[in-house]
């Protein structure tokens, strides 16, 4: 039995999809826990880029059973989408499966998620994707969700509906001024995907675990990632589900010593798209540059992200929160070029005080200035190079002081988007 988990240990985008897409290789079965379709995951295969919303990466291998797991928020008309545009590209689908305790992502969320961004005042605004994701976990949380399960019987799924809409649409018209669902029009909308997506539920629990009895491999793919969790993250300029290892046992109803092996993917610098305090932000030039040499444009929202040095104090918090026993570096090769690197390794809060972990209160963090230290840079492009000892002796130190830094083991450094840009310290897939 061998369980893995990919998550993120910064603001999400640091290349979770690659290293996912890398690992399915090697897996029987690939699960999303969380999120939904505000994730935007990055695999290049031959030069040959796709990105994944709601699909787990995983997909692009035939021979991984792809599960969308009882934690996630399924939009069905962008999952169908996905499928088609997957298989356009000649990748089969057929291996998707949903759980049929997931929440439906419903229409009226993303007019909600687009109406409170709309009218909040812009110091309140959040940033999101817009696609739904915080109304569709309220209305779980509130106990007015929708869930797969539900379509199984037409009646049942019509009176829920019938229920549920009025209350939806008093708060898209009372609160916010916009247009109401017509409650025939949505339920017909349903009615008309229902056969194609009931032959897809299963009860994921129930396979996810006979996949582990039986000794098979098992990837756990995490979306956004530690800084953007509910509890831990930014808050409230965080998602709304928890993209860690506890996030993927809730979310895909496994016990904690089944997942053997949890691998965080951090991006040598930091990256943030959305609003919400970003202590090693770089707001002026060499942060542009960042931007182009690194093309951080949100693969979900094609937003410009935000960019600045890496944050370890993040990292860390990441490490303890999800217990990794690794982690992978990636994108490394956009570091190249710099005399020196600047990493923070704590902050100093405004009064002079200095900590090394990531504070509660906002304000403290806003108003934290980084701690730094200058780790020597290297000038080569390293974004051919194939081995560990084909790194520049700097590019190395800057790994080492990573791995010093968190306590853990890098086992995979990353130095291109494709499939094959992935230098292998310790062996990740047993
Ligand atoms: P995810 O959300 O964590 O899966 O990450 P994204 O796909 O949103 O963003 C990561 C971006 O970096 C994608 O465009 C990847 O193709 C790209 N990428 C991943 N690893 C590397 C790397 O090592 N070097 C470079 N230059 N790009 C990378
Ligand atoms: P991947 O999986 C980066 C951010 C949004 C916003 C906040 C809340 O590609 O790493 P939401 O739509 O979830 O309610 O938005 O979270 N966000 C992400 N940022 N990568 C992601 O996913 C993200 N998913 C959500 O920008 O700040
Ligand atoms: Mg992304």
């Amino acid at each position: 039995m061998a369980g893995y988990a990919v998550v993120g240990t910064q603001w999400g985008d640091e290349g979770k999809g690659k290293i996912v897409d890398l690992l399915g290789m090697d897996m029987d079965m690939v699960v999303r826990f969380q999120g939904g379709n505000n994730a935007g995951h990055t695999v290049v295969i031959n030069g040959n880029k796709i990105v994944l919303h709601l699909l787990p990466s995983g997909i692009l291998n035939p021979n991984a059973d792809c599960i969308i797991g009882p934690g996630v928020v399924v939009n069905p008309f962008v999952l169908f989408q996905e499928m088609e545009e997957l298989s356009k590209h000649d990748y089969p689908v057929n291996h998707i499966h949903i759980a049929d305790r997931a929440h439906i992502l419903m229409p009226y969320h993303v007019r909600i998620d687009e109406l409170q961004e709309a009218t909040k005042d812009p110091g309140m605004r959040i940033g999101t994707t817009k696609n739904g994701i915080g109304p569709c976990y309220c209305d779980k949380y509130s106990r007015i969700g929708l869930r797969m399960c539900d379509l199984k019987y037409a009646d049942i799924f019509a009176a829920k509906l019938k229920e549920i809409l009025p209350m939806k649409n008093r708060e898209i018209v009372d609160l916010y001024g916009g247009e109401p669902f017509d409650y025939d029009d949505l339920l017909n909308r349903f009615m008309n995907i229902r056969e194609r997506l009931l032959p897809m539920l299963v009860d994921a629990t129930d396979i996810i675990n006979n996949a582990l009895d039986a000794g098979k491999n098992v990837l756990f793919e995490g979306a956004q990632a530690n800084m953007l969790d509910i509890n831990y993250g930014t808050y409230p300029y965080v998602t709304s589900s928890s993209p860690t290892a506890g996030g993927a046992l809730t979310g895909a109803g496994v016990a904690p010593q089944k997942l053997n092996t949890i691998i965080g993917i951090a991006k040598a610098y930091s990256t943030r798209v959305g609003e919400g305090p970003f202590v090693t932000e770089l707001n002026n030039e060499m942060g542009e540059d960042m931007r182009k040499r690194g093309a951080e444009y949100g693969a979900t929202t094609g937003r410009p992200r935000r960019v600045g040095w890496l944050d370890l104090p993040v990292v860390r918090q990441a490490v303890r929160i999800n217990g990794l026993t690794d982690l992978a570096v990636t994108k490394i090769d956009i570091l190249s070029g710099y005399d020196e690197i600047p990493v923070c390794t704590g902050y100093q809060l405004k009064d002079g005080s200095v900590i090394d972990y990531v504070p509660a209160c906002l304000r403290d963090l806003e108003e934290a200035k980084p701690v730094y230290r200058m780790l020597a840079g290297w000038k080569e492009d390293i974004s051919g190079v194939k081995s560990w000892e084909d790194l520049p002796e700097n590019c190395r130190a800057y790994v080492r002081f990573i791995e010093e830094y968190c306590h853990t083991q890098v086992s995979l450094v990353s130095v291109n988007p494709d499939r094959s840009g992935s230098i292998l310290l310790h062996k990740l897939v047993k």
